[in-house]
């Protein structure tokens, strides 16, 4: 006779500790959870975990006490215990040498606390740049239900009679203090401005393009991604999110059913018609990989090719994310690229995007254009391919200027970030408009993890001078609120020993956005030597950044760690 199969372990019995005796585990468990005040009715509730990134080192999250009050409210109206915990916060401009560096660290804390801890589903609550990519990494791989829930958008500020927002106009106010048509003093007060409301970039930033990428794959409760994160709907959105990972319990959809090829792709549409940030192009490809789906370079030219850019935000347009959020966000987005969607795709209420997308939405013309009318026709990255760049790189077309997109010009090459910052304001630096400025070894492998560092400033002589754009490339990236020419992600990097480190100040280079190339032109015989001479960083000693330098992947493959794959 067959043995039914044992009964499946819910909420707190689940994962016990190994002391060899379950029973006793479960005894134990229980007595420690009742020494928090937890009655015997509410410890046999399915368990809700919620995933809470609150950290006095983190601005964009300093809403995480109230979202999680919030999510727990939901979870309890649904009959479940929600339990929080803590897990990595990383915050953009708080972490050295870069939070990319540590994002696959959260996702391995992430993934570990989601399997070891007793839960029937999560609530993952992020929001700063690398959080979101970190929980769907971790959500992608753990494999429980899970829904994901952002902090959401700071407000746009008025300021003598504009609007500032963190970060793209940080940038162009720092652009013009170092071409001296911005004073110290108005510097100063612009700083006290940029940031003034809880939340995260309020730009079409990594930030932004990753809540909206997020909601495209299905993993966020629809029409969320872009509520301002001090809105009473952000709240509510809280509030739902903790009652919807209640529902999955007892009808589990898990994230493997809900990032496939077919969601991959129609996140990496989103992604071009939102003229969204390259960084998210990476954390894409690190969520997919957990799944393995792979992110096919050409695919991506393909569907740039075909996919207009309908978000008109800045760092490309005017708006800011309150108004893509009025306009009908991402809801709206996905309406007007109907017919280029895979409309079998389920989000995590089980609905298909088909019938999601039965009724028209309201949408504001002024931010979210109709397809007629496009900001661009054709999306707003393109790889490039070619003898410098083998395994690729990746140009934001829709922040370039269209007069550089066919260059053929000198390099001028920068050794890594220190070199960078001793040479590029030195008055005597040989350098014009025309030529091409590189910088290397700031990649995933390099010791400077991948910074956001791609916005080579215009040297400082150029600057004072009225150039606001060359044609820059690097192997690290860009923040997603900057714009320029400015290549990204090369690879291999140097670091890897690709091309890029054989480059030397002098080289011609020719980027052709044409052509979709982008050649280092220098004879076989001149690499060789240069090859030969060429030595690979020394590896660190150990702790994480030897765990890095021994397993990170390059920029093509996600950056993810070989062995989370
Ligand atoms: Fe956190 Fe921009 S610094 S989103």
């Amino acid at each position: 006779m067959t043995q039914a199969p044992p009964p499946k372990k819910h909420g707190l019995a689940r994962n016990t500790a190994g002391y060899g005796d379950p029973d006793f585990a479960l005894y134990l468990r229980r007595s420690f959870a009742k020494s928090m005040g937890y009655s015997q009715a509410m410890l046999d509730r399915p368990v809700v975990g919620i995933v809470d990134t609150g950290s006095d080192y983190n601005n964009c999250h300093r809403t995480l006490p109230d979202l999680v009050e919030a999510t727990k409210r939901g979870i309890l109206a649904a009959g479940g215990l929600p339990l929080a915990f803590p897990t990595v916060s990383l915050c953009e401009p708080s972490l050295f040498p870069t939070s990319m560096h540590y994002r696959n660290l959260a996702a391995l804390d992430t993934e570990a606390m989601l399997f070891a801890q007793p839960m029937d589903a999560a609530v993952l609550i992020g929001g700063c740049d690398k959080t979101v990519p970190a929980q769907l990494m971790a959500a992608a791989s753990a494999d429980i239900p899970c829904i994901q829930l952002v902090t959401g958008p700071m407000l746009a500020t008025p300021f003598q009679g504009e609007r500032l927002s963190a970060c793209t106009d940080c940038r162009r106010y720092w652009a013009a203090y170092r071409a001296g048509t911005v004073s110290a003093e108005k510097i100063a007060g612009i700083e006290e401005r940029l940031a003034t409301t809880a939340g995260t970039c309020g730009v079409m930033g990594t930030a932004s393009t990753m809540a909206c990428i997020a909601e495209a794959l299905g993993m966020m409760p629809p029409n969320t991604a872009a509520i301002p994160a001090v809105h009473a709907e952000r709240l509510r959105a809280a509030e739902e999110a903790g009652r919807l990972a209640t529902q999955l319990i007892a009808h589990p959809i898990r994230p493997s059913q809900i990032i496939t090829a077919h969601a991959v792709e129609n996140a990496l549409r989103v992604l071009l018609s939102l003229g969204g940030s390259t960084n998210a192009l990476i954390h894409l490809t690190a969520i997919a990989g957990r799944r393995g789906i792979p992110i096919d370079l050409n695919r991506l030219n393909h569907l740039s090719d075909t996919t207009p850019v309908l978000v008109d935000l800045k760092p490309t347009g005017e708006g800011y994310m309150e108004d893509f959020h009025a306009a009908g966000g991402v809801p709206a987005l996905l309406w007007e690229l109907r017919d280029l969607l895979h409309t079998d795709a389920i989000d995590v209420t089980g609905t298909t995007l088909a019938e999601r997308l039965r009724e028209p939405v309201f949408v504001d013309r002024r931010y979210i254009r109709p397809r007629a009318e496009p900001v661009s026709p054709v999306g707003g990255l393109v790889a490039l391919f070619g003898s410098l760049a083998p395994r690729g790189a990746i140009l934001k077309r829709s922040a370039a200027t269209p007069s550089l997109f066919e260059t053929e010009a000198r390099a001028l090459v920068f050794d890594g970030l220190e070199d960078l910052a001793a040479r590029i304001d030195d008055p005597d630096l040989d350098v014009t408009d025309r030529d091409i400025l590189v910088l290397k070894n700031a990649g995933p492998l390099s010791p400077a993890g991948m910074p956001e560092a791609g916005y080579l400033p215009i040297p400082k002589k150029l600057a004072r001078a009225g150039i606001k754009d060359m044609v820059r490339m690097s192997d690290c990236r860009m923040s997603g609120t900057a714009f320029g020419t400015i290549v990204l992600h090369i690879a291999p990097e140097a670091a890897a020993g690709g091309p890029l480190a054989l480059a030397e100040t002098g080289d011609r280079i020719r980027l052709s956005v044409k052509d979709r190339s982008l050649d280092l032109l220098v004879d076989e015989p001149t690499l060789a030597a240069r090859r030969a001479a060429w030595h690979p960083p020394a590896v660190p000693k150990r702790g994480w950044d030897r765990l890095v330098a021994e397993q990170v992947l390059q920029a093509d493959e996600g950056c993810d760690l070989a062995i989370l794959r």
